[in-house]
């Protein structure tokens, strides 16, 4: 059994459409019209057990809805889903005791208590045994270096030490599965690299699978090697990080060293090996480099609509 099984996954919200002017509000008020907005349009995917996925595309593609439906959040549609063999949206409590959801731009945690309180009340709500808490709760305390901060009020938290907590309090019932949205979102660039160095160690010696969705491909370039983009709703790639640029890119790099200096061609990939040997040609040339795109430009490309270069 797959770990998470979502097939043709579908949803669609319903939005009020706003009459224009003030007569138009108050019409609105009496009889507000509705329409569809389709954020999730057809999303199918298999992930298995221990993988780390990363779950990438453009602003509105419907990652966090279908984050959302995968964790029982929001009740799909359309389509199947199926994690850990449970329905999501019937929210059971071994299913919930199996899953965690971390939103970068959202706190859970309680903001006028010490984040030991918020750990200490999970241990209750998913009945952790005393001697297991405490070693997990070590665990994770000291991978995430927070020890100090564990009984200051979480509102007096910076950013990078809230979301830090935010995961301890997200693990410490060791959930099979772990939903990161943009967990690095904000944060400074030690801060998103002391997370990445976690969330790597915490896969790597932790069962269980963890899909992550992040604005910085830097997240996903350590994290994941597979990746699934998703764009208007629609899943557009799903396979190796490292196959993008073959599947996205028609071009690689030339790069030729001369005394001058160093100078780039993009040359189309079936055209390498001839540029290469016609460049090498020039007499003035010490040495040459044959080099993929940066998968950085790719996948802003493929956010921008432009299918291939
Ligand atoms: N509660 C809602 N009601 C109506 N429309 C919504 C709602 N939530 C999201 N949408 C719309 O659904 C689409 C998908 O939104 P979603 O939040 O899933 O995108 P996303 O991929 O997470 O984007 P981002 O990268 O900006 O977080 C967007 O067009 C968004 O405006
Ligand atoms: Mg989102």
């Amino acid at each position: 059994m797959p770990t998470i099984l979502s097939q043709n996954l579908r949803k669609v919200y319903s939005v009020q459409k706003k009459r224009p002017g003030l007569s138009g509000s108050i019409r609105d008020l009496i009889s507000p019209i509705h329409e569809d907005k389709v954020a999730v349009k057809d999303v199918s995917f298999v992930i298995e057990e221990g993988e780390l996925v990363g779950f990438i595309g453009p602003n509105g593609a419907g990652k966090t809805t279908t984050l959302k439906m995968l964790s029982g959040l929001l009740y799909p549609t359309g389509g199947e889903v199926r994690v850990l063999g449970f329905d999501p949206w019937k929210r059971e409590h071994n299913f919930l005791k199996s899953i965690s959801l971390v939103m970068g731009q959202k706190n859970q945690l309680w903001w006028d208590l010490p984040a030991i309180e918020s750990f200490n009340l999970a241990k209750d709500i998913y009945g952790i045994d005393g001697k297991v808490y405490q070693k997990t709760l070590d665990k994770l305390v000291q991978m995430l270096d927070i020890g100090d901060v564990l009984n200051v009020q979480v509102r007096k938290l910076s950013l990078g030490q809230r979301m830090k907590a935010e995961l301890v309090a997200a693990l410490i019932h060791s959930p099979k599965i772990l939903f990161l949205d943009e967990p690095t979102i904000g944060l400074d660039v030690v801060m998103q690299q002391s997370m990445r160095v976690f969330l790597k160690e915490y896969n790597q010696t932790n069962p269980g699978s963890i899909i992550l969705t992040s604005h910085y491909m830097d997240d996903v370039k350590e994290l994941c090697k597979r990746v699934i983009i998703i764009d208007q709703g629609s899943i557009l790639y799903d396979g190796l990080l490292s196959e993008v640029i073959a599947r996205f890119s028609q071009h690689k790099i030339i790069e030729v060293i001369t005394p001058s200096g160093t100078k780039t061609h993009k040359v189309l990939r079936a055209k390498v090996a001839e540029k290469a040997a016609d460049l090498l040609k020039d007499p003035q040339v010490i040495d040459i480099n044959i080099k993929e795109v940066e998968i950085e430009d790719v996948i802003r490309r493929i956010f921008a609509g432009e299918k291939k270069d």
